[in-house]
C-alpha cells in the first residue's frame, strides 16, 4: 500500500483530498498545525489507513522524520491567499518558502520518496495584457506576496536537479469553490452564494474582471491524477488545473446566482483596475493527463445553497471560515 504524506491535511482542499486518497486505498499521513481547528478530520480519525500528526512544518527535525517511508508528498500547507500573506508577511515567508524548501530537500534526500506535488495557483499570472488566454508558457506576473512566494517555490522545484526516480510537479489551481469539511467562505463563489442567500443582496467590485474557477472535488481528482500518471508525463512539469469553459467575469457569477435566487439585488461598484484579471487555458492537463472536470460553477452554487437552506452550516459568517 502506497504511503502518501499530505501537508495541510485539515484544510479546505486537504480534508477532501485525504478522504479521496483513503477511498482509493492509500495509506495517508496527514500533517497540519490546525490553524482553523481540526473538525474537518473527524470522519478520518478512525480510519486505520489514516494517521494524523499535529505539527508545524517549520519544525525542521520533525519534517526530516515525517518523510521517512513516504512514497509521495502532496504539499498544501501554506498561508493561503493575498490578504493573509499581506497581514503576516514574515510568517508567510517562513511557511510558503523556508519550510517548503526544507520539506522538498528532505524529500529529495529520502530515497523512498518518488513524487512531490505542489499546490500552486493561477494567481501567478496576475493581470493579463489583453483578452487572450494565458497558459503554462505565458509570462508570470505575480502581483502579491502570496503569488510571488508560489512562483519562487515553483521555480525552485521545477529547476531542481533531482534523482532520476524523483519527480516534482506543480499544479496551478483555479480559484476553488464547493463544500468541504473545512469550509471557506472567503472564496468568491462560496462567498457570493452565502451573501445572496442571507442578505438578498450582492455588492460586487470590479464586475468585469476574469478569473477561472474549479470545484474542490475536481481539484482533489487532479492531484490524485498527477500522483498516478506516468512519471515521464508529470516530471518537472507544470499544469493549470481547471477547465477553459470555467472562466467567469464576476458579473457572470451574479447572473448564475440570479437563476437560483431571482430576488437578489445586485450592486456593481465599478473599479477600473484590479491587479488580478486573467482568463486561463486548461488544455494542457486535458491533453497530457486526460483530465476533465465533473462539476461546474452552477453545480457548486446549487450545493452551497442547499447546505445553507438546510442549516447544515449554522454560522457561515464565523471567522473560522475565513483565512484572514
Ligand atoms: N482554495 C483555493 O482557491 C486555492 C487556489 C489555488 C491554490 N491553493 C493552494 O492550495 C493549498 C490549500 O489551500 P486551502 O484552500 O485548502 O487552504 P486552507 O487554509 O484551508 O488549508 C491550508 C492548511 O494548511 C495548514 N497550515 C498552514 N500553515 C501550516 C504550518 N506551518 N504547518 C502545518 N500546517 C499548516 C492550515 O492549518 C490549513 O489547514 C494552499 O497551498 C493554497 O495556496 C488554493
Amino acid at each position: 500500500m502506497k504511503k502518501i504524506l499530505v501537508t495541510g491535511a485539515a484544510g479546505y482542499i486537504g480534508s477532501i483530498l485525504c478522504n479521496r486518497l483513503l477511498d482509493k486505498r492509500y495509506e495517508v499521513i496527514g500533517v497540519d498545525n490546525l490553524s482553523f481547528g481540526g473538525e474537518a478530520l473527524l470522519s478520518l480519525i478512525n480510519n486505520n489507513n489514516f494517521k494524523f500528526i499535529k505539527a508545524d512544518i517549520r519544525e525542521k527535525n520533525l519534517v526530516n522524520n515525517l518523510v521517512k517511508g513516504v512514497d509521495s508528498i502532496i504539499h498544501l500547507a501554506a498561508i493561503v491567499g493575498d490578504p493573509a500573506c499581506a497581514k503576516e508577511p514574515d510568517k508567510a515567508k517562513e511557511i510558503n518558502w523556508d519550510a517548503s524548501v526544507n520539506l522538498f530537500n528532505c524529500a529529495l534526500n529520502n530515497s523512498e520518496t518518488k513524487r512531490f506535488i505542489f499546490a500552486s495557483t493561477c494567481s501567478n499570472y496576475g493581470k493579463m495584457k489583453d483578452e487572450t488566454f494565458v497558459n503554462e508558457n505565458s509570462t508570470l506576473n505575480p502581483v502579491s506576496l502570496y503569488a510571488r512566494l508560489k512562483v519562487d517555490f515553483e521555480n525552485y522545484i521545477l529547476n531542481s536537479n533531482t534523482r532520476e526516480d524523483f519527480s516534482p510537479v506543480s499544479l496551478r489551481f483555479a480559484t476553488v469553490y464547493g463544500l468541504s469539511p473545512r469550509m471557506r467562505f472567503d472564496l468568491t463563489v462560496n462567498e457570493f452564494m452565502r451573501d445572496a442567500f442571507f442578505n438578498g443582496e450582492l455588492v460586487i467590485y470590479g464586475e468585469q474582471f476574469w478569473r477561472p474557477y474549479c470545484h474542490v472535488e475536481d481539484i482533489a481528482r487532479a492531484i490524485i491524477l498527477s500522483l498516478e500518471s506516468d512519471q515521464k508525463l508529470i516530471d518537472h512539469n507544470v499544469f493549470n488545473v481547471g477547465d477553459t469553459s470555467e472562466n467567469y467575469q464576476k458579473k457572470m457569477l451574479a447572473e448564475e446566482i440570479l437563476k437560483l435566487l431571482p430576488e437578489t439585488k445586485i450592486k456593481f461598484v465599478h473599479k477600473e483596475e484590479d491587479p488580478r484579471d486573467y482568463k486561463v487555458d486548461f488544455s494542457k492537463i486535458n491533453s497530457i493527463l486526460g483530465y476533465k472536470i465533473t462539476k461546474n460553477v452552477r453545480d457548486g452554487l446549487r450545493e452551497i445553497l442547499e447546505a445553507l437552506r438546510n442549516n447544515v452550516i449554522t454560522e457561515p459568517y464565523s471567522k473560522k471560515y475565513q483565512n484572514i
